[in-house]
């Protein structure tokens, strides 16, 4: 079965990694979730993709300079449009009990820097709610995720990648990964990586195809998944029962 990866929840239908967001992502279904962990100046995990709130909130500042009850007040609803005023950015901890709730796998990003006390704090969030066994937890950064493994080494982790190289086996292999998740162009361009992979056992969901016409060749080229903001439209085109003419789509 296709992976249907909810890239920041269902982010072209609610403001990306918001509760909103991730519920409609249960709804269109959604077989992972995708977000975004980094963690506050005292030490709370919370949901939020770029190193500073500017973009995707009223506030302005970067998360690793604010307190949790900073980053509580803001408004992450009305970027995105006005009916979603008023939402705030979720904890890791609210994040996590809304999926718990849900049948979908959470694919968790850790992005760097992150110190091993709040890798440990985000893996026991995950343990906590008896979500370990349905998580990857995946990052760009390889002590990110060495971290992982020495804390929770039974949880399948994840390399994102922003480029195939002549090392992405390899390390693939050295990190243990279930998954290594680059961009979508290398997976079209890269079918000796692709396969030296497979070899290896290790899955391949790229990001971010938001094109159904990119949906066919991943497919083709051998794709565990597709990370994508359109997942309710990836799930519709990946059971509907009468498939398009591959030439078509
Ligand atoms: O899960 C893959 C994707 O989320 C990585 O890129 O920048 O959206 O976190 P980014
Ligand atoms: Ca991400």
């Amino acid at each position: 079965m296709l992976h249907r990866v909810a890239h920041r929840g269902y982010s072209t239908v609610a403001p990306e990694n918001t509760l909103p967001a991730f519920a409609a992502a249960l709804r269109a279904g959604a077989t992972f979730v995708e977000f975004d962990i980094r963690v506050t100046r005292d030490g709370v995990p919370v949901v939020i993709h770029d190193r500073t709130v500017n973009r995707t909130t009223s506030g302005a500042g970067r998360v690793w300079d604010l307190t949790a009850e900073e980053i509580a007040v803001l408004d992450a609803g009305s970027w995105f449009g006005p009916g979603f005023a008023g939402l705030r950015v979720p904890t890791l901890a609210e994040t996590l009990d809304l999926l718990a709730a849900g049948p979908a796998e959470l694919l968790v990003e850790i992005k760097p820097p992150a110190t091993l006390d709040e890798v440990k704090t985000i893996v026991a969030q995950l343990a906590e709610r008896d979500l370990l066994g349905r998580s990857v937890i995946q990052s760009f950064d390889t002590d990110v995720i060495r971290k992982v493994r020495d804390i929770a080494p039974e949880v399948r982790r994840g390399l994102l990648l922003f480029r195939f190289d002549a090392e992405t086996v390899q390390l693939s292999r050295e990190l243990g990964v279930a998954y290594c998740n680059p961009d979508l162009a290398d997976v079209l361009s890269g079918p000796e990586t692709m396969a030296g992979l497979a070899e290896a056992g290790v899955g391949v969901m790229p990001w971010t195809p938001n094109d159904m016409a990119q949906w066919g060749p991943l497919v083709d080229a051998g794709v565990a998944g597709l990370i994508t903001d359109h997942v309710g439209e990836l799930t519709g085109w990946s059971t509907a029962p009468a498939a398009a003419p591959a030439a078509i789509l």
